[in-house]
């Protein structure tokens, strides 16, 4: 044994010890609430795979968004569910579709008291469930779904958001987003880029969440589970497109193109924790196999530990009030 022995627990020793040596923190200004709304109900619906998540009404949806602001959370990302479909997702452009009457009534509502995001990407709106417009072959057609994310883009920008989550993994989709913004004189509209999401497993229960219509699978799209170097390459290419902020998604089971993501973005860097990382850790505490508070702390620190800076998370709301009654005394 090497002597004086190097004791490495004098900072574990008590919980003021441990506070004062904690390298990371989770703060609820950091946390932003993905929230759904609904064309056409009259109440909340309970969405059965994500307990304690519901499909909002116009009006419920107004007034979570409120408190949860007024709790604190850092920002508000927007999912519509519309009535009909169609091939072209129509209901995305209209300004009298659900995801844009939102839009407008929480900027209304909220002014500049939070940062308003929007899902850009037509999967909500398609009959056919995919995130684009699908060619006579039947796969969809990049360039033809550019057009469509540049028409919707302006028409969330002027429904007030903030930023828009490009989140439909089309080749130059923030390029494409940012021309049409800014010909549209919309400049201080700002991008959100899903620049590095996986297909996963992990969107399970966001499918149930919005009604999703998609038969088949995203491979296509999506960045495949086995692929650290080309997470990379798509945060790169958002960057170089001009996004405003990153986002790595799924979370958990992606903390090192996270990390890489950190290491190299010279804009904020967001993860989301998606619906399938909040089901399984809420299934799990809901048996009394793992615990609920120290499951979300540990998750939230993990994904925070490996480099995001902003976090994407069900939790938010909770974790936001929470802060104030001890519950998440950490944050
Ligand atoms: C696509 C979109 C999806 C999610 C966010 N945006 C679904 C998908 O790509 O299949 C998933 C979010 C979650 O699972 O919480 N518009």
């Amino acid at each position: 044994m090497a002597f004086p022995m190097d004791r490495p627990r004098r900072l574990r020793s008590t919980p003021a010890m441990r506070r004062l040596a904690a390298e990371t923190r989770v703060h609820p200004a950091d946390l932003v609430l993905p929230m759904f709304v609904r064309e056409g109900l009259t109440e909340p619906r309970p969405i059965d795979a994500m307990p304690g998540v519901v499909q909002h009404t116009l009006d419920s949806l107004r007034r979570a968004a409120a408190e949860a602001v007024a709790d604190g959370v850092g920002g508000l990302m927007i999912f519509g569910v519309p009535e009909r479909r169609d091939a072209q997702g129509s209901g995305a452009t209209d300004p009298s579709g659900i995801l844009n009457v939102a839009i407008r009534s929480l900027a209304a509502d909220l002014g500049d008291a939070t940062v308003l995001m929007a899902d850009l990407c037509l999967d909500e709106f398609t009959d056919h469930g995919h995130c684009g417009v699908l060619g006579d072959d039947g796969t969809v057609d990049n360039d033809a779904t550019l057009e469509r994310y540049a028409e919707m883009g302006v028409a969330l920008a002027e429904a007030g958001a903030h930023l828009v989550g490009t989140s439909g993994m089309m080749d130059g989709q923030v390029g494409a987003v940012r021309a049409a913004l800014d010909a549209a004189a919309h400049p201080q509209t700002g991008i959100i880029g899903y620049a590095a999401k996986y297909a996963s497993a992990c969107y399970g229960p966001f499918r149930e969440a919005v009604e999703s219509a998609l038969r088949g699978d995203r491979r296509s799209y999506q960045l495949d589970p086995a692929n650290r170097r080309a997470g990379a390459r798509e945060v790169a290419l958002d960057l170089a497109e001009g996004a405003d902020m990153v986002i790595v998604k799924p979370a958990g089971w992606y903390l090192d193109v996270l990390s890489d993501a950190a290491a190299v973005s010279s804009v904020p860097v967001a993860a989301y924790q998606v619906s399938g990382e909040y089901s399984m850790i809420q299934a799990a505490a809901s048996r009394g196999w793992i615990d609920l508070d120290d499951a979300v702390r540990e998750s939230l620190t993990a994904i925070r530990r490996a480099g995001a800076d902003v976090i994407l998370t069900y939790w938010a709301a909770e974790v936001a009030a929470g802060r104030r009654s001890g519950r998440f005394s950490w944050a």
